[in-house]
């Protein structure tokens, strides 16, 4: 919204012939701070590729990062079991509970965060609770439950 106002009120200033502090800012033929910011965008989208590439078991690993019993009670860990990945958290009682590790949005597997005690996705920045339920997108769907004793 406060992009919307401010582009009125330059339009509005630059049609009646008036100058504007911002204008340069908001110059669509602007090329400098596009130039600036190319290297950090194509090494943020180079991550995200190497991330994807990874995460696939016929490239160069299988995005996992131990057996299912390696989480301690309140941590969680990616798992693969019957060829999928699993993200399983271990609960302060010792029980498991598992979800479906790979993203909804582009497939990126999710590793877990111990400190927010959150499933997060590497590529696009999406999180999930244990539980799978979205916490913040851009997936917009749940990570599927899996069952923990198939595991
Ligand atoms: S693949 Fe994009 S947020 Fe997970």
């Amino acid at each position: 919204m406060t992009g919307g106002v401010l582009a009125g009120t330059v339009i509005a200033s630059l049609i009646n012939g008036g100058k504007e502090p911002w204008e340069g800012l908001y110059d669509p033929g602007r090329l400098g701070s596009a130039l600036r910011s190319a290297p950090a965008l194509l090494k943020a989208q180079w991550d995200t590729g190497k991330q994807f590439v990874k995460d696939r078991p016929d490239t160069f690993g299988d995005g996992t990062n131990g057996p299912v019993e390696s989480p301690r009670p309140g941590e969680g860990t990616v798992v693969r079991a019957g060829g999928k990945p699993c993200a399983v958290h271990r609960d302060e009682r010792g029980g498991l509970q598992a979800v479906s590790a790979a993203c909804n949005h582009l497939g990126c597997l999710v590793a877990f965060n111990n400190a927010e005690r959150t499933w997060e996705c590497p590529c696009h920045g999406s999180r999930f609770g244990i539980d799978g339920q979205i916490l913040q997108g851009p997936a917009l769907e749940p990570l599927e439950p899996q069952d923990p004793a198939e595991l």
